[in-house]
């Protein structure tokens, strides 16, 4: 499979170098601020916008890590030249809307995850379960919190929020997510809490609590690598790949089919 990269950052590079110990080929690398002179691994050619990356036609998928201020105008790119696309980017979601009006017009395919790790994706699965078991339960109350390395542009995580929705549809006693510090006064009944920390290298973790009087019950994911959101990331691009699929697609459709085959 050929594979374009939009975005060679942390997680660009390292799809790189796992897609080709996958043996898949990049088509071309688009980032206008990674250095020029720099032999990649692949030897795919740097374009510095999708414009004018000629060879990106090429890409059987294009998977996108850039940042949250970009991602929009890239999608709108890719999926113009019909582009079956992986976007790995978060802070975006809010469009999620007006991103698929432009995959319908366009007859295209987007696969989109606020976190590519098969684990996270399990870990939903969990808290989906975990809460629609609980919410009989008036005297556990539900909340959490998640932290990510200081760099991270967006807050809550794309994750963060997906999990809380996860809950919200599950918990009939829960109606909101509250992300923002509480100031002056405690959570509403019906309030998720669910606050942000951004400290030093953390790759990313979330928690959640069901808390009685009693006790707590308490689940966390842990990202120990990012070795495991790029090779989730790959996955999903060669689910998209693999069929003609047309439309919108997430990381439980691609867990669908592996888990059939697991
Ligand atoms: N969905 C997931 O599983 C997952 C996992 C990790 C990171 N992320 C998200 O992916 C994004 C990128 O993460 P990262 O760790 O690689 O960040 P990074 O800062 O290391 O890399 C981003 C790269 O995008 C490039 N870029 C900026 N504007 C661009 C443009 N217009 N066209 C092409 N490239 C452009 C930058 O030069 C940089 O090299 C962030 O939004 C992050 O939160 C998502």
């Amino acid at each position: 499979m050929r594979i374009g990269l939009v975005g060679y950052g942390k997680m660009g590079r390292m799809i790189e170098s796992l897609a080709l110990e996958r043996g898949h080929s990049i088509s071309a690398i688009v980032d206008p601020f990674t250095d020029a002179d720099k032999k990649f691994p692949s030897g795919a050619p740097l374009c510095k916008d999708i414009a004018s990356a000629g060879a990106l036609e090429a890409s059987d998928v294009v998977i996108e890590f850039t940042h949250p201020s970009t991602v929009l105008d890239n999608i709108k790119a890719l999926t113009e030249r019909k582009l079956p696309v992986v976007v790995g980017t978060t802070g975006w979601h809010d469009h999620l809307d007006e991103v698929s009006s432009w995959v319908a017009k366009s007859g295209s395919s987007l696969l989109w995850a606020s976190n590519f790790s098969l684990g996270v994706n399990l870990f939903y699965e969990i808290a989906a379960f975990t809460a629609k078991l609980l919410d009989p339960y008036a005297e556990y109350d539900v909340g959490g919190w998640e932290a990510h390395h200081n760099k991270k542009a967006d807050s809550p995580s794309g994750t963060a929020k997906t999990l809380v929705e996860t809950v919200l549809k599950e918990m009939t006693r829960k109606s909101k997510a509250v992300y923002e510090t509480l100031e002056h006064r405690p959570p509403a009944a019906e309030e998720l809490h669910y606050p942000s920390l951004r400290v030093g290298s953390v790759p990313g973790t979330h928690s959640l609590f069901f808390d009685s009087p009693s006790d707590t019950i308490e689940i966390t994911h842990t990202v120990r690598n990012r070795e495991g959101l790029a090779s989730g990331a790959i996955q999903a691009a060669e689910w998209l790949a693999a069929a003609e699929r047309k439309g919108m697609f997430t990381m439980r459709d691609v867990l669908k089919t592996l888990s059939r085959k697991n």
